[in-house]
This record gives structure tokens, sequence and C-alpha cells, in this order.
């Protein structure tokens, strides 16, 4: 973990200042976005998911394993609640969250997490590569994001083609039903 820790540490010391745009799984399915409630951004590097979530009036906590992200949002002085986190060892408790946002990050292993951590009603959006990368364990199947969160209700599936630079991602929408 300390060398992820350092690859996203010095990855983020030479990124732009600029704001990262929102994954185009939440600007797509916007319409699911509830008014209010607490959103968690997983692995959230520089926070472009969080931000536009906090403009959409939710309450916000960010976790990333990278102190540099961390300390970039923390810089803003926003109302985002941004901490140094590894989710795998330190996953959302259960019943925790409204809303929880993954984007370009997999790991099988915390998805069932990520299910629990939902809150009756609450919406999962998950964006991530399926082509591209060159560890095969960051990309996901054909259609596996349906299958790993079997237990919430599909909105949302998209998987895109292979673009002229080799990437491809899929995304998902899912809500955790009343029972
Ligand atoms: C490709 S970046 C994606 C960042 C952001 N979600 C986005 O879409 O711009 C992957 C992020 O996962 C974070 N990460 C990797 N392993 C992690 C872990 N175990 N716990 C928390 N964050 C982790 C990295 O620090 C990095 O910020």
């Amino acid at each position: 973990m300390e060398e992820i820790n350092s690859k996203w540490n010095a990855r983020y010391a030479y990124a732009s200042k600029q704001l990262p745009e929102p994954a185009q799984v939440l600007v797509r399915g916007s319409q699911f976005i509830p008014s209010r409630g607490i959103a968690i951004d997983i692995a959230c590097g520089l926070g472009g998911n969080a931000f536009y979530l906090l403009n959409r009036g939710l309450t916000v906590f960010a976790w990333d394993i990278s102190e540099t992200a961390i300390d970039s949002i923390n810089k803003r002085k926003s109302a985002v609640l941004a901490d140094v986190r590894d989710v795998t060892v330190q996953p959302p408790l259960p019943q925790s969250a409204d809303l929880i946002v993954v984007s370009r990050f997999l790991d099988r292993g915390l998805c069932a997490h990520l299910s629990d951590a939902l809150r009756p009603n609450g919406i999962l959006f998950y964006q991530t590569f399926t082509a591209g990368l060159s560890n095969p364990d960051y990309m996901l199947k054909p259609n596996e994001l349906p299958d790993l969160f079997a237990s919430l209700t599909p909105c949302y599936c998209d998987e895109s083609a292979v673009n002229e630079k080799g990437f491809a991602q899929a995304q998902f929408i899912g809500r955790k039903e009343v029972l």
C-alpha cells in the first residue's frame, strides 16, 4: 500500500491545479442524485466528483490514500470532508451513505462493503475502465459491474467502445431498494 500511496502522491504533485471534471456517470445520471444527504467519493483523487456533489447540496466525504490529493482538496477550504484513508482497509460503515461514487478505481473486495454502506434508497454511481490499463486486475470484464452490485437495482448501465487511445469504460448506477 505504501507503494500505491507514493505512486499517486508523485502523480498528483505535478497535476494541474484545475479542478477535474466530475465523472460522466454522475453528470449523465444527475436525475438520480438526491437533493440532500450524505455522499462519499471513494478514491476521490483531486475531488472532481466531491465538489460536484457539494454544489448539488449534499454533505460530502472524500477519501483517498494519497495525502497529496487530500491536501489539494483541503486547500480549497470548502465544506468537503476530505481525509486520507485506505478504503480497502477502512471501507465505509454499513448504512452510512445516501450516495456513493467511485470513478476510475477498482477493488473487487470493496464492492460488497459499498452495497452494505448504502442506506435504503441509497444510490451508487460507478465508472471505471474495461480496456486500456496495463494491470488487468484494475479493469472490469464485460458486464461485470451489474454482477458485482447484484444486490442493487440497476438504473443505468453503459459500456463504451474502445477509443482512439485504447481506453474504454463501463458505467453503472444502482439503487438499494427499501425492503
Ligand atoms: C485514477 S485515480 C481516480 C481519482 C478520481 N476518482 C477520479 O476519477 O479522478 C485513482 C485514485 O485511487 C486512489 N487509491 C488507490 N488505492 C486506494 C486505496 N486503497 N484507498 C483509497 N484510495 C486509493 C489513488 O490515490 C488515486 O487518487
